[in-house]
C-alpha cells in the first residue's frame, strides 16, 4: 500500500498532454514552425493543385490517385451521399432548438445501424465504411438545414464534384466557379491535422476495437467544443458584436481584462501563423469582395493586428473559416458541421491507422485524493 502511494506520487503529470506523442502516424504532420503536411505533401501545394476528393484518396489510401482511381472514388462518394430514409425521418423529429452538432453527433451514431456489412472488420470493409461516412456526414448536415428552413430536399446528382455537391445539397442551387473553388479549398484545408482533440478522441475509441461509427461519434462530440471546432461559430458572434474598426481595440482589451479567450486565435502546436490561415484569409477576402462585405474582412484584419500586438498570438484555422462560410451563405450554427464534414476524412483514416497499431490507448493518472477514509453507514451520515 505505502509502495503504491509512493509510485503514484512519483508520476509526472503532463497537463493537457502538451507535447506528449501518444502514437506514431503517417497521415499528417503539424510542424510548430508553421507547416502542415498530409502524407508528406505540403498543404500549400495540395491546396493549389489538387481537389478535395484527391485529398480524401490520399488520406484514405496513402497515395495520390490516378485519374481512374479519382473518378471511381468520386462516383462512390456521390452514390453514398444518399441517406437511409430512417435517418431523414429521425432528423425531422429533433427539436428546432437542438444545435446542428447535436443532431450530427446523434445521426452519425444512428448510421451505424444501417451499415450494410456490420460484421466485417477487414481493412477493405473499414475503407468502404470511411467512404460512406465521408459522403454521408455532409448530407446529414445539408438535410438538417433544408428541413429546418422548410426547403425541399435536393437529390444528389453526378453533375457536380463532391465539395460543390455538398454546397448544392445545402443551398439548393449550384455553386459558381469561385464558390466551387472556395468550398473545395476549405474542405482540403480542414481534412486532417495531426492528433487534434477530436482525432485523438476517435483514436481512443478505435483503440478499444470499437467500430468506426462510435469513433466518429466521439470525434463529432469533441469537435463541438469552443476550444476546438466550435470556435468558428463563436468567431462570428464576436464579429457581430463589434460594429466598427474603431471599436476593436477596446473590445479586445475588455476580453483580455476579463480573462476571456479570443475565439479563432491561438494554437496548442503552432508557434508561428497556422499555415491554413493565409489560404483562408485569401478565400475570405475574395468572397467578401463579391458579397460587398469588405468591411467585415477589414474588421478581421484589424482584430488580427490588435490581438497580435497585445498577446503575440495568431489567428488559427477557425478565424477566416468563419468569414468564408458566412460569405458562402452558411448560417453560423452550421460552421462547425462544415468543419466536421471535411475532417471526417481525417478521422476515419486515423481510426484505420489506430486499428493497425492495435494498442489500447489508456493513460495513467496521478491520484491526489485521500486514502483510508473511515466508512460511515448511510443512516449515520
Ligand atoms: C487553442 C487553445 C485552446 C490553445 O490553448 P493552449 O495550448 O493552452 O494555449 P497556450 O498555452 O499556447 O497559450 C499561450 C498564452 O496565450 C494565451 N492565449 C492563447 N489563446 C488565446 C486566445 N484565444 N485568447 C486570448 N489569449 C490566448 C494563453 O492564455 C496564454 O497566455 P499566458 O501565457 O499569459 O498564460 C487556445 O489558444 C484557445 O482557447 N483559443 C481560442 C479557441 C479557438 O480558437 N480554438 C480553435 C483552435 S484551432
Amino acid at each position: 500500500m505505502i509502495q503504491h502511494m509512493i509510485n503514484n506520487h512519483d508520476k509526472v503529470v503532463t497537463r493537457g498532454l502538451r507535447d506528449v506523442a501518444a502514437a506514431e502516424t503517417k497521415i499528417s504532420f503539424v510542424d510548430p514552425l508553421g507547416t502542415l503536411y498530409y502524407l508528406g505533401y505540403n498543404i500549400d501545394a495540395l491546396v493549389e493543385h489538387v481537389c478535395y476528393e484527391e485529398v480524401v484518396y490520399l488520406i484514405l489510401y496513402g497515395k495520390l490517385p490516378t485519374k481512374n482511381e479519382l473518378d471511381e472514388l468520386r462516383s462512390q462518394l456521390i452514390s453514398e451521399m444518399q441517406l437511409p430514409e430512417a435517418i431523414v425521418n429521425s432528423i425531422k423529429s429533433f427539436p428546432l432548438t437542438s444545435h446542428p452538432m447535436e443532431v450530427l453527433r446523434t445521426e452519425v451514431s444512428h448510421l451505424s445501424m444501417y451499415d450494410p456489412d456490420p460484421d466485417y472488420t477487414s481493412e477493405q470493409a473499414n475503407r468502404r465504411r470511411a467512404i460512406r461516412l465521408v459522403a454521408k456526414v455532409p448530407t446529414i448536415v445539408s438535410t438538417l438545414h433544408r428541413l429546418r428552413t422548410n426547403q425541399q430536399l435536393v437529390a444528389p446528382s453526378d453533375e457536380f464534384g463532391f465539395p460543390e455537391h455538398f454546397l448544392y445539397l445545402f443551398r439548393g442551387k449550384p455553386a459558381d466557379s469561385e464558390e466551387k473553388e472556395s468550398i473545395d479549398r476549405f474542405m482540403t484545408l480542414h481534412a486532417d491535422h495531426g492528433f487534434n482533440a477530436s482525432t485523438f478522441a476517435a483514436r481512443v475509441t478505435a483503440s478499444t476495437n470499437s467500430d468506426m461509427y462510435s469513433a466518429v461519434t466521439c470525434a463529432v462530440g469533441t469537435l463541438k467544443g469552443p476550444l476546438h471546432g466550435g470556435a468558428s461559430e463563436k468567431v462570428m458572434y464576436m464579429l457581430d458584436d463589434i460594429n466598427t474598426e474603431a471599436e476593436v481595440e477596446d473590445y479586445i482589451q475588455g476580453m483580455l481584462d476579463d480573462q476571456k479567450k479570443i475565439m479563432g486565435f491561438g494554437h496548442r502546436v503552432y508557434r508561428a501563423e497556422d499555415p491554413r490561415t493565409k489560404h483562408l484569409r485569401e478565400i475570405a477576402e475574395n468572397l467578401c469582395h463579391r458579397t460587398n462585405t469588405l468591411n467585415l474582412y477589414n474588421l478581421c484584419i484589424r482584430i488580427e493586428n490588435v490581438v497580435h500586438e497585445k498577446k503575440k498570438i495568431f489567428p488559427n484555422v477557425d478565424f477566416y473559416a468563419a468569414v468564408t462560410l458566412n460569405a458562402l451563405g452558411v448560417p453560423f450554427e452550421f460552421f462547425t458541421p462544415f468543419f466536421a464534414s471535411s475532417r471526417v476524412s481525417g478521422w476515419t483514416a486515423h481510426v484505420m491507422e489506430q486499428y493497425k497499431d492495435a494498442v489500447l490507448l489508456r493513460p495513467s493518472s496521478r491520484y491526489v485524493g485521500e486514502y483510508g477514509r473511515p466508512f460511515v453507514p448511510i443512516e449515520k451520515r
